[in-house]
């Protein structure tokens, strides 16, 4: 079998691949199509999919390996590499733009998420192409972001609801560039996630927070963000080498909106 050719659902990021039931195991040529299809257009949709959780996990497992997430009470108790994102305890929306799990040293490649329960209106996820943004500032500032690093940690505004056992593992200073470059791509993006970054090296964390928000307030825009609005079985698979992402917690909470979610192993940015 060969991937169908992505069908681009932004001009600047997003592409749907049709008619693939990923519960079909995947050649190493079709696994590399979609790494090769991931590193192009960071963001892939395949819709009408159809798992339990554990055909969800393997059909994850053939784009790389699956890593423990933190935050482990959302974790699936018979399936734990499986999050849940659902706002049922009073859990709010990750409406910050951010990329994943910056507090590990290797945060994840890649996260996937699978639409279990969709409200009938909102409830989007947006995403954001991070090499569009590092492309479009001037050298000069690109020259000064290329030497900042940012000290990570499990967010500043989470720990309290944080489990001991995941502070104890997951909250231990991590540093890492702001600028990246894709190890498959050769891209750069700029890469933070602006509530588990305590603070850049150097900069007080006011400091900080005030230039990374300044970054994404001038960096994201309309012509670089892909909002995708979710239908039950859609499964959607964000390169965080090179996006970001938020939820839109604008949806009424009467209704359920579950997302399944599995990170991917990856590299150490540089
Ligand atoms: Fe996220």
């Amino acid at each position: 079998m060969t991937i169908p050719s992505p069908k681009p659902l932004h001009p600047s990021l997003g592409a749907e691949i049709e008619g693939l039931d990923l519960r079909r195991t995947l050649s190493a040529a079709d696994r590399q199509a979609v790494a090769a299809a991931l590193a192009e257009h960071i963001v892939l949709v395949f819709r009408n999919q159809s798992f339990t959780p554990a055909e969800y996990l393997a059909a994850c497992s053939q784009l790389g390996a699956p890593m423990a997430q933190h935050y482990s009470q959302h974790n699936m108790p018979d399936q734990p590499m499986i999050g849940r994102i659902w706002h049922r305890n009073g859990q709010r929306p990750a409406e910050l733009w951010h990329t994943d799990h910056t507090n590990r040293e290797r945060p994840p490649k890649a996260t996937i998420l699978y639409g279990v329960e969709i409200p009938p209106q909102g409830g989007d996820t947006s995403f954001a192409n991070m090499r569009a943004a590092w492309d479009g500032l001037d050298a000069e500032e690109q020259q000064r972001l290329s030497k900042l690093r940012t000290v990570n940690r499990i967010d500043r505004h989470l720990a309290a609801q944080t489990l001991d056992e995941d502070l104890e593992k997951y909250d231990i200073p991590v540093v890492h560039p702001m600028m990246r470059t894709h190890p498959e791509h050769g891209s750069k993006a700029l890469y933070f996630h602006i509530s588990k970054a305590h603070y850049i090296e150097g900069m007080t964390p006011e400091d900080s927070q005030g230039l990374m928000q300044d970054l994404l307030d001038r960096t994201i825009r309309d012509d670089n963000v892909y909002r995708h609005s979710w239908r039950q079985g859609d499964m959607v698979v964000c390169d965080n080498r090179a996006a970001m992402h938020r939820a839109h917690g604008d949806y009424d909470r009467q209704h359920p909106r579950t997302l399944w979610r599995i990170i991917l192993e990856g590299d150490r940015p540089a």
